[in-house]
């Protein structure tokens, strides 16, 4: 028999969900995403999204999670096969591994980034007196956006070697499993993160009006230019696919990570309020931290324009300007720095746990050999990323199809397995199981019908308004033709794996006392 890790504690599984969730996301993408896309107004959209997106689906991977879990598979193909009562189903899981290990290449990159001007900080190269050239040269040049390759030059790569400390980091917590590992970390550096994020949220709230000379550029005109409502907005599909992504991505729904964390759920611990409270903690840093720090400051002390920049923009070219102006500007860096490198790491581990999961149970490896090959798949796609540096190309395409695009289609897969084959009836039942607060009927309906057509709606306006322009930059540029490639080798290679583990599993005679004891329970309810 399969032996199977459990969550140590209530609060530990809901920080471990809630540090998937809370991440760059939450204090870069968010931010910028409301300032490019109405302000305030943006809000309508990202709202609805939530409600009838996000917290549901959510839900839904709970429930869904600790149902298969307890029936012994904690992997999306394994998952979906408990779900559907059939071995092939486990093929749709593939996409639920793929798209983690995708984010995951670009995400330590970027994670690597963070701990990198942490450390700038730290030693003053980020200080004006020692950086005299702009700090978008900086970025650049610290990235390796001039030509691709550019990070192997003598004088960038310490960045390869804290990238390969970050790997190694990400990988003891893995290889440790997910209570000693994910759980222990997440609790302590949950509460770090807050702690952080609330200081430099302070020291923004009390700037004032840093400049004298420039009186409009006070705190409250900041927060304007972050929230004042621009209704127009509300008529493009772009707002609503941006105001919808945002939440896929930032609640970590729709990637195959909540089902994979809540498949170590015993069957009585709750999901009802668990799920909800993990959502909640994520709101309450996106919107409360991530949505009032970096657009007042950037504004205060830059003006609007720098309000415009995009995620990458605001995060590491406008705040270094900021903390060049700020008073003890050189510690509120690294905090800052720092805090958004905690937070990209509770992420990137959830990331790794779905596929460590899937080697073990589905291809029977130990943990040190699935924690190897996934060090060196990963290590080699996080390669690539770094190698095509140019421009960010390779890093934008992947975030773009996978990160993006490919979550709608997940998410749909989600959507339909819980609303239309487990059944909302079951599914509710299953949710109940062990909760703590009771959760409307609406909320299954709205998952059966509403969920799926909103998600089809956003996806066909996608493909109508926006597809043909990344299409035909795909064709014109070679690098962002490789990264799809490499999306799609990956794909392959883990279909391949998924066929694989499904022959084992028939071997194993895994399911057949998951199908038949499902046959004899639903006799019995009839
Ligand atoms: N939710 C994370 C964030 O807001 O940064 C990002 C993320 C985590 C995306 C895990 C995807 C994922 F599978």
């Amino acid at each position: 028999m399969h032996k199977t890790e459990n969550w140590g504690t209530r609060i530990g599984v809901i920080l471990a969900v809630a540090g998937s969730a809370v991440g760059l996301g939450n204090f870069l993408r968010f931010p910028g995403q409301v300032a490019q896309n109405g302000g305030g107004a943006f809000m309508i959209p990202y709202f609805v999204a939530l409600l009838l997106l996000g917290i549901p689906l959510c839900w839904a991977e709970w429930t869904m999670g600790r149902y298969a879990g307890t029936r012994g598979f904690h992997s999306a193909p394994g998952i979906f096969s408990v779900i559907c009562k059939t071995n092939k189903a486990r093929y749709l899981g593939t996409i639920a591994l793929l798209m983690p290990l995708v984010i995951y290449m670009y995400y330590v990159v970027i994670e690597a980034w963070c701990l990198g001007y942490a450390i700038c900080y730290l030693d003053g190269s980020l200080m004006p007196e020692n950086n005299p050239g702009s700090y978008e040269d900086f970025f650049a040049h610290f990235t390796g956006q001039g030509s691709d390759g550019a990070l192997l030059e003598p004088d960038t790569r310490w960045f390869l070697g804290l990238l390969l400390l970050i790997f190694g980091m990400n990988f003891v917590f893995i290889y440790r499993g997910v209570t000693k590992g994910i759980e222990s970390f997440c609790r302590i550096a949950m509460p770090i993160m807050a702690v952080l994020a609330v200081l430099v949220l302070i020291r923004v709230m009390t700037l004032g009006t840093p400049d004298p000379t420039k009186p409009d550029q006070n705190l409250i005109n900041g927060l304007g230019a972050m929230w004042n409502p621009d209704f127009a907005v509300l008529l493009t599909p772009k707002t609503w696919l941006a105001a919808s992504s945002q939440v896929f991505f930032s609640l970590s729904v729709g990637f195959g990570i909540i089902i994979n964390y809540a498949s170590y759920l015993r069957r009585k611990d709750d999901v009802a309020l668990s799920g909800l409270t993990a959502s909640s903690m994520n709101e309450f840093f996106e919107v409360c931290l991530g949505g009032l720090i970096t657009i007042p400051a950037a504004f205060m002390f830059l003006g609007a324009s720098a309000t415009e920049q995009g995620t990458f923009g605001l995060g590491f070219v406008a705040m270094p300007s900021v903390f060049a102006m700020m008073p003890m500007g050189q510690l509120f860096g690294f905090l800052w720095f720092f805090m958004l490198f905690i937070a990209a790491i509770t992420s990137s581990l959830s990331m790794l746990q779905p596929v460590i999961a899937f080697f073990e149970e589905g291809l029977g490896m130990k943990r040190h050999a699935s924690a190897t090959i996934l060090g060196m798949i990963s290590m080699m796609g996080a390669g690539f990323v770094i190698y095509f540096s140019k421009e960010m190309k390779a890093l934008d395409t992947m975030d773009f199809w996978v990160g993006t695009v490919a979550i709608f289609i997940l998410a749909m897969v989600q959507a339909i397995l819980y609303g239309w084959v487990l059944g909302i009836e079951k599914g509710e039942r299953e949710l109940h199981e062990g909760a703590h607060i009771r959760i409307p009927f609406a909320v299954q309906l709205v998952l059966k019908f509403v969920t799926p057509l909103f998600l089809m709606g956003v996806f066909i306006m996608f493909c109508v308004y926006n597809a043909s322009d990344y299409i035909a930059s795909l064709q014109e540029n070679p690098v962002a033709k490789m990264s799809v490639m490499l999306i799609l080798m990956l794909f392959g290679f883990l279909l391949l794996l998924v066929h694989i583990a499904g022959i084992r599993w028939e071997k194993e005679g895994r399911f057949d006392q998951v199908f038949s004891e499902e046959e004899i329970s639903v006799q019995d309810n009839r």
